[in-house]
């Protein structure tokens, strides 16, 4: 399975190049009177540097620019082009083909799969630039995480707070809430939990497999009628699914017919946006009593999902019965 990490230049900070009291000094004598050629030069004779420019440099070199027609017509174009241009810098994807879903908060598209994934399709999802302004104000959704501060410390409860309460910072939470998603979806993928294959995450992009054929997406749960036999299939499938998420420490917590997709008599869940680490371990603002209400509802819905087929769960004895043997006992 490959992942595909890509480094931002900015990741790499003048500080790790400072390896001498001299060049210390000057860099100090630079700060108080700023010459920037010495300065940028100094910056790009670092060997990390030049690997990384010249990486980069040459893979788009070899590549004709990104010419996208989807793009031409969108007014969104540079917000697409950021995240999209990466994967098809990546050789993951060739072109953009048609919105499946525009959502207030994420937009999904039909790419072009690159030959070298084996897929014809692949989708990306896309978070709209509004996420940066209003994140979800629900204190367990925004604070379930262990949140990270720059190079990657974990905070304290007090620091979490001043993050969750200012602007500025809720933006910088963004990125990380979207590389949250990806990794969800990775470790479940990895679990044999039934999700969609998942490729690469950049920015505030995923991207995964596609489920669906040349006509359309594959259809939600709520939106298929099945045999009685594909019912209980698809409930045990799904209740499975479930267990499995637990045991790599993840709750969905917004699963429901509509984040299940229904293709090849199989259902897949999707949309990991809001799901929770089982081992958070701040109580204060995560109890497990929430993590288990989260898992309990999950549950609740998957099986209202089912109840005209006769085949509703009691979701209280599923919810306590996975949770004594993935969580308590796991522990
Ligand atoms: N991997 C995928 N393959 C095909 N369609 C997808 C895929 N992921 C999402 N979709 C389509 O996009 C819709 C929204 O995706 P979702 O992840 O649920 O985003 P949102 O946060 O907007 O609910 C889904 O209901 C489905 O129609
Ligand atoms: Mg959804």
């Amino acid at each position: 399975m490959s992942f595909i990490h890509h480094q931002d230049a900015s990741d790499v900070q003048d500080d790790d190049f400072d390896d001498s009291r001299e060049e210390r000094r000057t860099r100090v004598q630079h700060r108080r009177m700023p010459t920037p050629k010495q300065r940028k030069s100094s910056y790009e004779s670092n060997a990390e540097v030049q690997r990384w420019l010249a990486e980069h440099t040459l893979s788009e070199l070899n590549k004709p620019p990104f010419a996208a027609k989807y793009l031409a017509t969108r007014r969104d174009a540079p917000w697409l082009r950021s995240s999209l241009e990466q994967f098809y810098v990546g050789d993951l994807i060739t072109d953009i083909v048609s919105e499946m879903k525009s959502g207030k908060e994420a937009s999904v598209y039909r790419c072009e799969a690159h030959p070298s994934t084996g897929a014809t399709w692949l989708a990306a999802k896309i978070y709209r630039p509004r996420i940066f302004r209003k994140l979800r104000n629900d204190a367990v959704y925004r604070l379930h995480r262990d949140q990270r501060g720059e190079g990657g410390r974990i905070l304290s409860a007090k620091q979490r707070q001043h993050v969750a309460d200012s602007a500025f910072a809720r933006q910088a939470q963004v990125p990380d809430w979207i590389a949250f998603e990806f990794e969800t979806l990775s470790r479940c993928y990895a679990a044999g939990v039934h999700v969609p294959r998942p490729w690469a995450q950049h920015a505030h992009a995923i991207l995964m497999d596609f489920l669906g054929d040349e006509q359309s997406s594959a259809p939600r749960l709520n939106q298929v009628t099945l045999s009685p036999v594909a019912a209980q299939h698809c409930l045990t499938t799904l209740l499975g699914d479930i267990a499995r998420m637990l045991a790599v420490g993840r709750v969905h917590g917004d699963l429901s017919a509509y984040n299940i997709l229904y293709w090849q008599e199989t259902p897949w869940i999707i949309d990991f946006g809001q799901s929770v680490d089982t081992h958070y371990q701040d109580l204060a603002s995560l109890p497990e009593d929430a993590i288990f209400a989260l898992l309990q509802r999950d549950i609740a819905r998957v099986s209202a999902a089912f109840a005209s087929y006769q085949l509703a769960i009691d979701p209280v004895a599923v919810a306590v019965a996975l949770w004594d043997e993935h969580i308590h006992n796991g522990q």
